[in-house]
């Protein structure tokens, strides 16, 4: 696992944008998972500015959801879907034949999951998977305890992903379950890009990169990955001591 450490969140950003626009001039029918979240917002933005400024070609991409939260529609500021359309695709002016959600209100979550992995082998894998890191240590909706082996699930959410997703939405949500790509997508996509920013993920960062590799702690599985970055800035490795080990999980 390679990991670099940028200066603060614009640089960090700066970086994580430059990672997408290399991959698309490169491979303009690049497969992307992209994760929501506080985190990617600001390399979203560069990314769209930088696509518009250069003329990079987005129009042969493919999008594949990481996660969505179950039961709440596209409508609502704080789904995932909602965050895309509005941060990314339409900005970047992407089509809806080149943009595979999850369906966080369909009466068959277990279908969703299938028609998810069938894109993703029909598309040959997903070049570039970008994540956060919850407070928790879940990438995706992948909670601590989640078996290393999943593809695309349906998962109760930990009570920490409960109460810290309340951010993302205008109005209290009741959030009890999530559908998401597994450890097992994550390992399988040709490169793995996880962010982190600030002091406040410092510590679960650390035990990502320095504990050992355990369900536990989701995120560490990136040690694993033959293609795996994390991107940091100094606040969100402030706490690393140097130590770190390297078993598998
Ligand atoms: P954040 O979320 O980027 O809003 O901190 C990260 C996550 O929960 O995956």
């Amino acid at each position: 696992m390679n990991l670099s450490i940028y200066k603060d969140y614009n640089d960090l950003s700066e970086h994580a944008a430059e990672t997408i626009i290399a991959l698309v001039s490169r491979t303009p029918d690049a497969v992307l998972c992209l994760a929501s979240g506080d985190t990617p917002l600001l390399t979203y933005q560069l990314v769209v500015r930088k696509a518009i400024k250069n003329g990079i070609d987005f129009s042969q991409c493919t999008f594949v959801g990481l996660d969505e939260w179950v039961g709440v529609p596209p409508t609502n500021e704080g789904s995932c879907h909602y965050f895309f359309y509005h941060h990314l695709f339409q900005p970047l002016r992407i089509s809806n034949g080149q943009i595979h959600l999850f369906d966080a209100l369909s009466p068959d979550l277990a279908q969703e999951c299938r028609k998810m992995e069938k894109i993703i082998y029909a598309k040959n894998g997903i070049d570039l998977m970008l994540v956060g890191i919850g407070m928790n240590g879940h990438i995706g909706f992948n909670e601590p305890g989640v078996s290393p082996n999943r593809y695309a699930h349906v998962v109760e959410l930990d009570e920490i992903t409960r109460a810290v997703g309340q951010k993302y939405f205008p109005q209290p949500v009741v959030l009890s379950r999530g559908i998401t790509l597994g450890l097992q997508s994550f390992l399988e996509a040709k490169c793995a890009v996880l962010l982190a920013s600030g002091v406040k993920k410092a510590s679960v960062i650390r035990q990502t990169v320095e504990d050992e590799i355990s369900p536990a702690l989701p995120a560490s599985i990136i040690r694993n990955h033959s293609n795996g970055h994390m991107m940091l800035d100094e606040a969100a490795a402030s706490a690393l001591t140097g130590k770190g080990t390297s078993q598998a999980i």
